[in-house]
């Protein structure tokens, strides 16, 4: 059979340093008047020195945890009610994002939150927009239909239509003050999320050169921007390289690497990009096949195992966790058996089983 693919991306993307400045006139143009803003505590005085000049924005929530917890997205969706907003606007890492987009998603529809969490009622095909503005490069949130939510210690996450983005305005100003650590976790998840989009078994090929973009980018610049955060050419480079993850993954999802992460960070308390980047390597190698080797060779790598030690080196110099003995008393049987069981394992090219990945967690020991 020939090749065969549907795609959509349907969010308004706007891009450039410096245009936070502008979102009035991006709610305008999008027809918002009257918009609940959700933004990181941190980046609470920035948006009220710029309210004066944001006549939609009616109301500011800021009690944004990482980790978001369901608490936070309903709190948010009685806001939206209360002030009959038309609109969310949200400033701020993943968590800021997927707890907007969940809030957006179930507002005017009446339920509670942990029904549509559990699955016991279903989403509204219709929702009221968000306006996505990340203020870290990773996550890729922004264009995505995904919400990562907890309910307690019970976390999940939610890919539906209904958390799609109306717009998308990446200011790679706002990831300036983001610490090294940080930097390097969330450029690792974009890494991630772009490798895996390339090497799921749903990859399809307009995905596919958002994910060559999107690798080649990280690997150009995620060094640059660690070392030196206030380089705006690195920064731009890596807003850009998360926004082209995001597109890569969007619709082929991702896979082995990603199924790994959620028991590392349930378990072991990884942050989402250090919990990927853990195993990112080994998969890496796991993956590589005729296409992936080629993929490197047009990146000017001598192939996988060099991408596999680049991905290495940059876990190296950012200080992150690479061994399951800096994660203190680890139940392997446990650990492998959470990972083999995640759905996405299943997107993986070659599905490894329990003890495949107990092989591969021993050789991180
Ligand atoms: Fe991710």
């Amino acid at each position: 059979m020939g090749l065969e693919f549907v795609y959509a991306q349907p969010v308004k993307i706007y891009f450039g340093a410096g245009r936070l400045e502008a979102l009035g006139l991006i709610l305008e143009e999008l027809g918002l008047r009257r918009c609940v803003a959700v933004c990181d505590p941190f980046l609470r005085p920035r948006l009220e020195a710029l309210r004066h000049r944001l006549p939609a924005i009616c109301e500011l929530y800021s009690h944004i945890q990482p980790n978001p917890q369901l608490s936070g997205a309903a709190a948010v969706a009685a806001l939206i009610r209360e002030r009959e907003a038309d609109g969310v606007v949200a400033v701020g890492g993943g968590s800021t994002l997927d707890t907007a987009k969940f809030a957006a998603a179930i507002a005017y529809d009446g339920g509670e939150a942990l029904d549509y969490f559990r699955g016991q009622r279903v989403f509204p095909t219709a929702h009221i927009p968000v306006v996505t503005v990340p203020s870290t490069a990773g996550t890729g949130s922004e264009v995505t239909q995904v919400s990562v939510m907890s309910y307690g210690s019970e976390k999940k996450t939610i890919n539906h239509p209904a958390f799609m983005p109306k717009a998308a305005l990446v200011d790679p100003s706002l990831t300036l003050s983001v610490p090294p650590r940080v930097t390097m976790n969330t450029g690792l998840d974009a890494l991630a999320h772009a490798l895996e989009g390339f090497w799921s078994r749903n990859h399809q090929p307009i995905s596919d050169q958002m994910a060559r973009q999107a690798i080649r980018l990280v690997l150009d610049n995620l060094e640059a921007a660690w070392r030196d955060g206030s380089d705006l050419e690195a920064r731009s480079n890596m807003s850009l390289a998360a926004l082209f993850g995001g597109l890569a993954f969007a619709l082929p999802k991702t896979a082995g690497c990603h199924a790994c992460s959620y028991p590392l960070s349930e378990d072991y308390g990884l942050p989402h990009g250090e919990a990927c980047a853990f195993t990112l390597d080994s998969f890496v190698r796991l993956n590589a096949d005729a296409r992936l080797e080629a993929l490197c060779r047009e990146l000017g790598l001598s192939g996988a195992e060099e991408l596999a030690s680049r991905i290495a080196a940059l876990k190296q110099l950012g200080g992150l966790r690479t061994r399951l003995s800096e994660l203190g008393d680890v139940d392997l049987d446990k650990l492998a058996r959470d990972c083999a069981a995640h759905p996405l394992m299943k997107n993986n090219p070659v599905v490894p089983d329990e003890a495949a990945l107990r092989r591969m967690f021993e050789a991180l020991a």
